[in-house]
């Protein structure tokens, strides 16, 4: 495997920020300053012109680029690279005045107002007009500048908008998707129900009040729809950019696990996955270290994307946010490790928002590199210098991957219907954080794990986790059973194929397409539990596990029960099955169980597939990043108390020491262990 390595011309690990010169111009003291304190934190990029646009464009065609000119100069000479974004994330005043058609309308026909962001209609055809003369005016003034290193598009696009632009283009989108044959679609949505059925596409209306009571084939493609819309729109800015700077790459920042875009879909107009992470640290909930496991998960989501090349940590706070419900500040140390986790998972950034505390306004209070205060000696300001310093030492991790040989299957559409579904337990469901579980549950063997769509190809990994599949994708039962059938270790919970992708049931038997003959399984009910009901799982080899919120009531035709149910009228039927095809086997877990039981299975699957397993201290995370014949292993320490680790053998790329065996880690400490592949055990 060959290093890719995204900005050749920063030595290190890019060190960057969201930098807003444009809030300060009356203040060149304080820009000379910025220059002279970025170089003090080791800064190597500054994100330029996120929400720059009434600066740029004061009144309608009037544009003012020199002041960007200015500050990328600077910053260049004192070789600081540009991220620039295009400002089309918030709008001028006179924009939205004289063309309100510009802000999108909600379910209820309401139209937005000015003086918010991120409340554009994609479909607007002024809008688009607009942004595209602004970018062109960017390009015009500082596309041929060498500090130039990259495009963010926008600012992390979301939300919907349900104007009479957008419903008609989701009724043109919907024809094209049926072949222009409504009689298909009422079929596909099962419209005869409830009266539901359509004579035309123009009669469909976005789902009204978030589709309580929609039909659930209106509510899922309108979700569809949007991330069409959304990828559309971004396109329109990427067309752009891509024909007047083709040698610059293109991102747009996203965030973590988001609601109501399939990111898969946005990425593939994107040469680099990046995204803003703001986990809840320290929060009364849970305990840092599974913070940090979902930050992790949230990385590998990132990562999984683009698998053959780093993602970007766009951005994260130094110190604390704003927006949160308790906004606490993030411990010492917390800062590095932080960090150290994006690069362990695969980012070649560590970025920030932002990088000066503006005076006023929204988000006067969120964390910065630079304080109200203004010195270089706070807290915060040592930990963003002393992380930059860090990065420094790590240009040898630049372009490596993580090949991880364990993947969860995780689809955003399956997560909609699971939603969407009426049945089970509206508060339990909960498939993200089974998801989330899941890979903390395998993190804990210090193995890496993507997460990847069900129909991805699976080549790559021998251990796959699908769970909770409810909606089968076209060809994903075909790709699990040929994992299996070459050896793979699969395992699928319940709910594992009981809709299609119209989120028709399959009849004849849950999993459908087949999969009930992959796993010798068929499930008959499923038992939704109340919060305080528990049931257990008696295990042949004489170890237990909890059952909660759901139970699925099996029928086993040829697999081997390895668990049964300890009570209710399902007492002693299969709760947990394996089926051997060669080499390979297909696991089902019939109900939700605690994380123990999980472990134990996840052990064996890992075992069975040759991955070798890390006995890791609690809270302890193991990551490797890998490329032409080295391995980088990263060990964080997710607690604050001291961790030793054992059985660690190679070159500290940090402080340059020779670990031995054991590897000392202090409280939020991490540690990289450079290694070649051939000395690994
Ligand atoms: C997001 C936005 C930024 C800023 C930060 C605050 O990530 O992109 O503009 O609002 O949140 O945390
Ligand atoms: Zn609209």
């Amino acid at each position: 495997m060959e290093r890719r390595i995204l900005f050749p011309q920063i030595d290190g690990i890019m060190h960057g920020g969201d930098y807003n010169p444009e809030q300060w111009l009356d203040r060149p003291d304080i820009l000379a300053e910025d220059i002279r304190l970025m170089k003090e934190a080791h800064m190597t990029s500054a994100t330029l012109g996120v929400f720059s646009w009434s600066v740029y464009e004061p009144r309608e065609g009037e544009f003012h680029f020199e002041w960007l000119k200015d500050t990328m100069d600077r910053l260049y000479e004192n070789g600081i690279y540009t991220v620039l974004a295009t400002p089309s994330g918030a709008r001028p005043a006179w924009l939205d005045e004289k063309y309100p058609e510009a802000m999108r309308v909600d379910d209820y026909g309401v139209r937005s107002h000015h003086g918010v962001r991120h409340n554009h209609c994609m479909s607007a055809p002024v809008y688009r007009k607009k942004v595209a003369a602004v970018v062109n005016g960017l390009i015009d003034a500082v596309g041929d500048h060498p500090g130039l290193l990259m495009w963010h598009v926008s600012n992390e696009f979301g939300g919907e908008c349900f104007c009479p632009l957008c419903a008609k283009r989701f009724q043109d989108w919907l024809g094209e998707k049926f072949d222009h044959d409504i009689e298909r679609l009422n079929r596909a949505w099962w419209a005869t129900f409830w009266s539901h059925k359509y004579s035309d596409f123009s009669q469909i209306e976005p789902p009204y009040r978030n589709g309580e009571f929609s039909s659930l084939g209106l509510t899922l493609e309108w979700k569809r729809f949007t991330t069409y819309s959304m990828t559309d729109y971004m396109k329109s800015e990427i067309a752009i950019l891509r024909e007047r700077t083709p040698q610059i790459p293109i991102t747009t920042n996203y965030m973590k696990l988001f609601y109501g875009l399939d990111y898969r879909v946005m990425s593939k107009e994107l040469d680099v996955v990046s995204w803003d992470s703001y986990p809840l640290f320290h929060n009364d909930g849970e305990s840092f270290a599974d913070t940090m496991g979902e930050n992790a998960f949230d990385h590998a989501v990132m990562r999984s994307m683009k698998r053959d090349r780093p993602f970007m940590l766009m951005e994260s706070a130094p110190g604390l946010v704003n927006w949160q419900p308790c906004n606490k500040l993030r411990r010492p140390g917390v800062h590095e490790l932080a960090g150290m986790q994006a690069v362990a998972l695969g980012s070649d950034t560590v970025q920030y928002f932002q990088w000066r505390k503006g005076r006023g306004s929204f988000e006067q209070y969120h964390g910065a590199v630079v304080d109200h205060l203004g010195t270089a000696d706070t807290r915060v300001f040592l930990e963003v210098a002393s992380m930059g310093a860090l990065l420094e030492k790590l240009s040898d991790i630049r372009g490596t991957i993580v090949k991880a040989r364990t993947a969860i299957l995780f689809d955003w559409d399956n997560m909609w219907a699971i939603d969407a579904m009426r049945g089970l337990s509206q508060e339990t469901k909960d498939y993200p954080k089974t998801c989330v579980r899941i890979y903390r549950s395998l993190m804990r063997f210090g193995v890496d794990i993507d997460v990847v769509a069900s129909d991805d190809s699976l080549d790559r990994y021998d251990v796959v986790i699908a769970p909770m599949l409810y909606m089968l994708r076209p060809g994903a039962a075909e790709s699990l059973r040929a994992f299996v059938e070459r050896g793979g270790q699969l395992l699928a919970t319940y709910l594992t194929g009981y809709v299609d992708m119209d989120q028709l049931n399959f009849l004849g038997g849950f999993p459908g397409e087949g999969l009930a003959e992959l796993f010798g399984v068929v499930s008959e009910e499923i038992d939704s539990l109340y919060p305080s009901d528990r049931n257990q799982v008696n295990f042949s080899d004489g170890t237990a596990g909890t059952v909660q919120d759901y139970a699925e009531v099996l029928r086993v035709m040829d697999a081997e029960v390895l668990g049964t149910y300890d009570s209710d009228f399902y007492a002693g039927t299969a709760a947990v099955t394996v089926k051997a095809h060669g080499s390979g086997k297909a696991y089902y877990v019939a109900a939700r169980l605690d994380d123990g039981a999980m472990g134990r299975l996840f052990e064996r699957l890992l075992q069975a597939a040759g991955i070798p397993v890390s006995e890791l201290p609690d809270g302890v995370e193991r990551h490797t990043r890998e490329a032409d014949g080295k391995e980088y292993v990263f060990y964080l320490n997710c607690s604050d108390e001291p961790k030793t680790v054992s059985g660690v053998w190679g070159a500290s790329l940090l402080d340059g020491q020779q670990v031995a065996g054991e590897l000392q880690l202090a409280a939020y400490g991490t540690a990289v262990i450079s290694q070649l592949q051939k000395e690994r055990t």
